[in-house]
């Protein structure tokens, strides 16, 4: 690492560090205790479904070395680790009675957090909707959102006395627009206007969830939702273009901030789109029910030009925009094909604090995937999420110094893990994990971001492109 220098000021006091993690992405064990299938157990059966015909019967067997990985989470020196519940372990149908083995394995997982000093931020949805649920209709069906208050009010009866952090959806855009537009993500509907219709259900029950968290056992949780946030660039400043990029903006971004945030759809979309037939009186009401925060998941930007195809590539939209997302040259990509752009975060937080005001802000999820391996001597050396978190996390630091209002950031993930349609192939995680042994190796990234969250402060001067080289 070059000149170390003097510390930049550190972080603000309390800023939550953290790594996240989901239920399907990590816990294996898809069969014990009562678990009911999720549309994920079934979308994974689907020949050429996911990558490799891989499936996430096993993932990284987290269902029982939850504590291993949480006492690694504790020594990295994150004091938060977000991870989800799998509602079919709480109900297996989705409706009806809570299974106490799904509560009780929940509480265990929350109880060894708190012995480690670690404060469970704990997500309902990472979208494995339980398929009985799904086989009614799924979020194409508004009584999925009741039935999702439903299990909220379980889980919060069972946990509220613990758990104070609370994620009600995570990415409701890519969970209704992978899922039930493009097909991509399970339940691998082409519904086409369906997504929106999907999207809506899955913020009413944001909605609803929230409602039914203030008002459960708990004492004032702290109580927030996931949206997944770009940045759309229009590729040149012709008009075309930049209204190509407007509309991106509006389908990723406004779409979900301005329902959640001020209960309306953005009018500009609404007539593009032709409508929002399925909202009902009071919907947006509940939409928009206050949030202690607005956690979001960042990790490109869209480089947009107006064009006759759907939004691509990779989770984007199945809606005709009448846009194209296209790369940049020379611009470094991931190992799933995403631009590095550490400035689109720092933008988006700017834009965030002046377009909300007063809307404590959470990076719920960044990070990035590279083909790491094991070295002969059995370290796994990721120098290039070193520095795709170095960057990052300085586009944070210089929004903090600006004064916007972000209170954590949490690192996608704690392990390498079950990549959605993806499967094995994309590792995302600050701890390598071999799937035939489940051996765990923290990679170099680990250690990194560990002297970060202890110091609360990044290293003085920033990485350059020869220390990622190495
Ligand atoms: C986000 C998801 C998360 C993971 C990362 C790479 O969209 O929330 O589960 O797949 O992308």
């Amino acid at each position: 690492m070059t000149d170390t220098g003097t510390p930049r000021p550190g972080f603000p006091a309390g800023f939550t560090w953290g790594a996240a993690t989901a239920a399907f992405q990590v816990e294996g064990a898809t069969a014990e205790d009562g678990r009911g299938p999720s549309i994920w157990d079934t979308f994974t059966r689907v020949p050429g479904a996911v990558h490799g015909g891989d499936t996430a019967d096993f993932a990284c067997d987290h269902y029982h070395r939850y504590p291993d990985d949480i006492a690694l989470l504790a020594d990295a020196g994150l004091g938060a680790y977000r991870f989800s519940l799998s509602w079919s372990r709480i109900q297996p149908e989705g409706r009806g009675p809570a299974c106490r083995a799904g509560l009780d394995h929940y509480r265990r997982v929350v109880e060894t957090c708190l012995e480690h000093g670690v404060t469970p931020w704990v997500t309902l949805y990472h979208w494995d909707l339980p398929q009985a649920l799904e086989d009614d209709g799924g979020w194409l069906n508004r009584d999925t959102a009741a039935r999702f208050a439903d299990y909220t009010v379980e889980v919060e009866r069972a946990l509220g006395d613990v758990v104070s952090h609370w994620v009600t959806v995570n990415e409701p855009k890519v969970a209704a627009h992978a899922g039930y537009g493009a097909g991509i993500h399970a339940p691998g509907l082409r519904s086409g206007e369906g997504a929106n219709v999907a999207a809506h259900h899955l913020l009413l029950a944001h909605g609803l969830a929230a409602a039914a968290l203030r008002s459960g056992v708990g004492d004032a949780p702290t109580v927030g939702v996931t949206l997944d946030l770009t940045v759309a660039v229009p590729v040149s400043d012709s008009a075309a273009d930049v209204a190509a990029a407007r509309r991106v903006d509006g389908n990723f971004n406004r779409w979900f901030l301005d329902p959640v945030l001020h209960g309306r759809y953005p009018e500009d979309m609404v007539a593009w789109f032709g409508g929002t037939p399925y909202v009902r009186e009071g919907d947006l009401d509940l939409i928009a029910a206050p949030l202690d925060f607005l956690g979001f998941n960042y990790y490109r930007r869209q480089h947009v030009r107006a064009g006759d195809g759907t939004v691509g590539p990779g989770q984007g939209s199945p809606l005709e925009l009448d846009a194209e997302v296209v790369l940049p040259p020379g611009v470094p990509v991931t190992s799933v094909g995403w631009p590095v752009e550490p400035g689109g975060l720092h933008e988006l937080l700017v834009r965030l604090h002046t377009d909300h005001p007063g809307t404590p802000l959470v990076v719920t999820e960044n990070g990035a995937a590279y083909p790491d391996q094991v070295g002969p001597d059995g370290s796994v050396d990721d120098p290039l999420r070193v520095a795709y978190l170095d960057g990052h996390l300085r586009a944070v630091q210089q929004a903090l110094d600006e004064g916007v209002d972000v209170r954590g950031w949490f690192a996608w993930t704690l392990l390498d893990n079950f990549e959605w349609a993806e499967g094995y192939a994309a590792r995302f995680g600050l701890v390598h994990v071999d799937f035939e042994t489940q051996r765990r190796t923290p990679k170099t990234s680990f250690g990194w971001l560990s002297q970060v969250a202890r110091s609360n402060t990044l290293p003085a001067a920033a990485l350059s492109g020869e220390d990622v080289a190495r």
